[in-house]
Parts: C-alpha cells; structure tokens; sequence
C-alpha cells in the first residue's frame, strides 16, 4: 500500500506539496469517487487513481524523442537545454533519464525512460542491439572505409570497436552512409569515420534494434512508446 499524495507525486513528477494541493482541491479520484484525504492508502496495482481527469501513469514510461540539434543527453546542464525540457507536461515523470547519448548536434531517435534496467539492456553491448545512424560526410565512402567497418575499427588510441556496417545512401553521389553500431562510445560514429579520413557533417539515428524513429514525429516532439514499439526494440539482432 502506498499513501495517495506519494503516489500522485512520484507518478506525475510533481512536489508532494503540489500533489497535497491537488488532493484537497478534489482533482483526484480513486475508483472514481472524490478523495480528498492525502494520506489515503491506495494499492497501485488494483486502484484505479485519476488526477485531473486523467489516469496516473504506470510506473516506467518509455518515450520516443525526435532529438533536434542544440540539446544535450543530459537530465541537467548548467549551460545547455536538455533533451528533459523538451518532455511535455503529461509525460513527465520522476527519474526520467536519457537512455544513451547523442552527441549536442546528432538529431533523431532518443529514448527517454524511468526505467534502469530497460537502459541497461538496450545499451549494454552484449546485448547486441543494433543502432543505425544516417551519416552525411564531407567526402565519399568508399569500400576500403566498408571493409574496415566490418572488421572493426580501431581507434588512434588503440580501442577496438565492434564489427559495423556501412552502407552507402543511394544516389547520395557516396556521401552518406547509413552506419549500424552495437555499442555507444563516446563520438563513436564521428570517430570511426575519421579513421577513414572522413568527417561527418550531419548525423541523424534512426533506428534502436527494430524500434524506428517515426517519420511523423515532428523534430523535438515527443511520443508515448507501446509495450509492442519495446519489444522491437530487442529484436532484430545481427551480429
Ligand atoms: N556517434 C557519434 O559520433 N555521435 C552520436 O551522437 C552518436 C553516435
């Protein structure tokens, strides 16, 4: 059992204060009657809690960001946006975090959770899941780059990346490529492709496992994920 007023609050992100004000107002509901008690005891698994006439959320969140470029993979900076101010009001919730980085100026699919271990499985490179970015350079890809990508580049300081993949976009005259990573070093993209003496321009992800960035998700809105949109996520493993 947990008290009415701690729920509101770690569900919806607000203060405890602001979730007492909005019990005593009569905004929440619990099994659909009025409660204004804020130590009320609720059961978050069979009782139904509704704030302002919407239901509370579940406990984990999973929300797809169209990232734009001129925010930082951060819950907090002093100098910078972060990709949390662009969370709307309704799906905010306590503890959101972003699960892996993108780089300040990489735009595209960003998943922002409360949940951990969620992050953990999609991140960790045993897990092997895929990450696809599309790459404009200054210059043009050519099958040496290809090669080396799927052997594994290795980096000036003697880091080993995993194999990749690299395609080249069609009639993009060579200059973008379409990369798949399994893992998330820091730059890692812009890095691989410098050691082939190429410099990304532009870099955009589109992809999480089998989980795809909706084209219909204008940059820096936000999207509420299914349990089913999760689960593409872990499929689809390559390697
Ligand atoms: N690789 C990069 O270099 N930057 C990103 O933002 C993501 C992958």
């Amino acid at each position: 059992m947990e008290r009415l007023d701690r729920l509101l609050s770690s569900r919806t992100g607000c203060s405890r204060k602001d979730a007492q004000k909005q019990i005593k107002s009569g905004a929440v509901t619990v099994n659909g009657a009025v409660c204004k008690t804020i130590d009320a005891k609720i059961d978050p698994d069979s009782d139904v809690v509704e704030a302002g006439g919407h239901a509370l959320g579940e406990e984990y969140i999973y929300i797809m960001l169209n990232k734009p470029a001129g925010y930082v993979s951060a819950t907090e900076d002093r100098r910078d946006k972060t990709v949390l101010d662009l969370v709307p009001p309704e799906l905010r919730r306590k503890g959101l975090f972003p699960a892996g980085r993108l780089d300040k100026d990489t735009e595209g699919l960003l998943i922002i959770t409360n949940d951990g271990e969620f992050a953990h499985r999609m991140l960790s490179p045993k897990k092997h899941v895929p990450k696809r970015y599309i790459a404009q350079l200054d210059g043009e890809i050519t099958d040496d780059a290809k090669k080396r990508f799927e052997e594994g580049i290795i980096f000036a300081d003697g880091t080993k990346c995993l194999p990749a993949k690299l395609q080249t976009v069609e009639n993009s005259h060579n200059r973008a490529g379409t990369v798949e990573i399994c893992e998330g070093k820091f730059h890692q993209v812009k890095k691989m492709f410098a050691v082939c003496g190429l410099q990304v321009v532009h870099l955009q992800r589109i992809s999480v496992g089998n989980l795809y960035l909706d084209g219909k998700l204008p940059i820096g809105s936000c999207k509420k994920l299914t349990k089913l949109d999760i689960e593409q996520i872990f499929m689809g493993k390559l390697y």
